[in-house]
């Protein structure tokens, strides 16, 4: 049985996890920037956002061929479930908050009139749907998504503490090789 983490799982694992932390530093920073910054921020934050998605996709893809090593043994029943659920939570999270963010931006009114580019490279397209919608129903579709959005991303600052305490707990209390799962390495 592997004890580690396959090279495409890690990378993907760390990867996903710097544009989340890059994206909630930036979203939870909008309100405090000068108007002629948002812009660049948001944009920024639009790009990363769907980045993640679609590492999220394929980090989803490749587990389901790659199943993950066994826990690790000393594990208690309790620690065991705590972490499988969290790790279920970060992944439905991983995906939800991209997502409610996409629907967010494509459901404001003036989205029709530009499109992302991602990167300031690459066009990108709105979620379809919204086009037929009048203003308020727009305007509500769009306050009601970004609260979901901005929902999803305290949940996941609350699962992160339990998942890097808990990572951390294992690696420096009990001694364990944890971080080395999710690291390169024979
Ligand atoms: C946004 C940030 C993060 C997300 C979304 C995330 C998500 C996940 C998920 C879903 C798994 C389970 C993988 C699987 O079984 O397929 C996992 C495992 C793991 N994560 Fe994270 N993670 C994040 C940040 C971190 C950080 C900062 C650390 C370091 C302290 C960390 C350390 C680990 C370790 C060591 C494992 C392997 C756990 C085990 O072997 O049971 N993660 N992570
Ligand atoms: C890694 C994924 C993402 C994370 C962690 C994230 C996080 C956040 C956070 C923390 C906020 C501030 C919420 C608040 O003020 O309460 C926010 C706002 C926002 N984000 Fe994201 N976001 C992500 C992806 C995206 C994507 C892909 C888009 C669009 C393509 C997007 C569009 C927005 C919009 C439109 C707002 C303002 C919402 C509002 O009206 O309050 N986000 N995001």
């Amino acid at each position: 049985m592997t004890e580690r983490y396959s090279k495409l799982a890690v990378v993907l694992h760390w990867l996903i996890a710097i544009g989340i932390f890059l994206n909630l530093k930036s979203g939870l920073g909008f309100d405090d920037l000068p108007k002629d910054q948002a812009a660049a921020a948001f944009a920024f934050h639009e790009s990363i956002g769907i980045s993640v998605l679609g590492l999220v996709v394929l980090r989803v893809l490749w587990r389901m061929g790659n199943p993950p090593p066994a826990p690790l043994a000393n594990l208690k029943p309790l620690e065991r479930r705590v972490s499988l659920g969290i790790h279920h939570l970060l992944y439905l999270l991983s995906v939800l908050i991209p997502l409610s963010g996409w629907l967010t931006a494509s459901a404001h009114k003036d989205a029709g009139g530009h499109g992302m580019v991602l990167f300031n490279k690459v066009p990108w397209f709105n979620f379809p749907g919204f086009g037929g919608l009048g203003d308020p129903a727009r305007h509500q579709a769009h306050e009601l998504l970004g609260a979901v959005h901005s929902a999803c991303a305290w949940v996941i600052m609350a699962a992160l503490v339990l998942h890097v305490g808990g990572a951390l707990k294992h690696q420096f209390i009990d001694r364990e090789k944890m971080l080395q799962r999710m690291w390169f390495g024979r």
